[in-house]
């Protein structure tokens, strides 16, 4: 059985992940930073006869990164997939308006917080493992627009860790890869966004799943690769 562990996994697309890959019979290591959500998101896993434990992880605090990865080795597991998918999206204003606090905020979230996570957790991935950020068409510097900024400059921060994690890893034949769910019906996309959480699930799935290991250092949607 492999073993995925998904980051800001209570609710939306992360939960989501896990419920498929549960299904494809990973284990699953379900974090939150909070853990009321998380024990209860672990316990709809488990109704479903998923193979699932909750551990708790604010990614953007690095000792609450490094007390996770403390508590995963208790567990005695290796990594096979591990998922970068905590985020936030609290700026839909101009870049010269956006307070700092706001701006620092989304960029520990959503970028500094992935170089933890992968920093910690390396040592116990598996060869042959594979490292997913949850990315976004808003960090494209082909799709970028002006809203959300510090958003969109975390995310494109998050692109630019992800081609450096991957010629880091190579050798150790660790894929590293950003995905872009598209526009998803969650807390974050909203009601009229496009997709269902099925539909933005799906890209990170297959990549976990079913990809070929060759393919790494890209950015991928619906399972075709896009421009950074
Ligand atoms: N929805 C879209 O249209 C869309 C499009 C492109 C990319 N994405 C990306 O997809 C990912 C998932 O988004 P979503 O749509 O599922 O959003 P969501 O429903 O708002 O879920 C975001 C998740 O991240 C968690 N989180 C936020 N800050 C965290 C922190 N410091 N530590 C740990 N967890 C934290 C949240 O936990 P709490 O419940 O505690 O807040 C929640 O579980 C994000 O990275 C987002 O940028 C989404």
């Amino acid at each position: 059985m492999k073993t995925a562990l998904i980051t800001g996994a209570n609710k939306g697309i992360g939960f989501e992940v896990c419920r498929q890959l549960g299904e494809k019979n990973f284990h699953i290591i379900l974090t939150a930073r909070n853990k009321e959500r998380g024990l209860t998101a672990v316990d709809k896993l488990k109704e479903n006869d998923i193979n699932a434990e909750f551990i708790l992880m604010d990614v953007s605090n690095e000792e609450s990164v490094s007390n996770a990865f403390n508590k995963f080795k208790e567990l005695n597991l290796k990594l096979d997939v591990l998922i970068n998918n905590a985020g936030i999206l609290i700026d839909k204003t101009s870049i010269i308006e956006i307070d700092t606090e706001a701006f620092v905020n989304t960029m520990f979230t959503n970028s500094v917080s992935v170089f933890w996570v992968i920093k910690y957790f390396l040592p116990l991935i598996n060869d042959k493992g594979r490292i997913i950020n949850m990315s976004s068409g808003l960090g494209a510097f082909s799709e970028m627009s002006n809203y959300a900024p510090s958003y969109s400059v975390s995310k494109a921060a998050m692109n630019a860790l992800t081609k450096q994690f991957s010629f880091a890893l190579e050798s150790k034949n660790i894929a590293v890869n950003s995905v872009s769910p598209g526009w998803v019906r969650t807390d974050m996309g909203g009601a009229n966004a496009s997709r269902s959480v099925e539909e933005g699930a799906d890209n990170a799935v297959w990549l976990a799943s079913e990809a070929d290991i060759q393919l790494t250092g890209k950015f991928f949607r619906d399972r075709k690769e896009i421009e950074w």
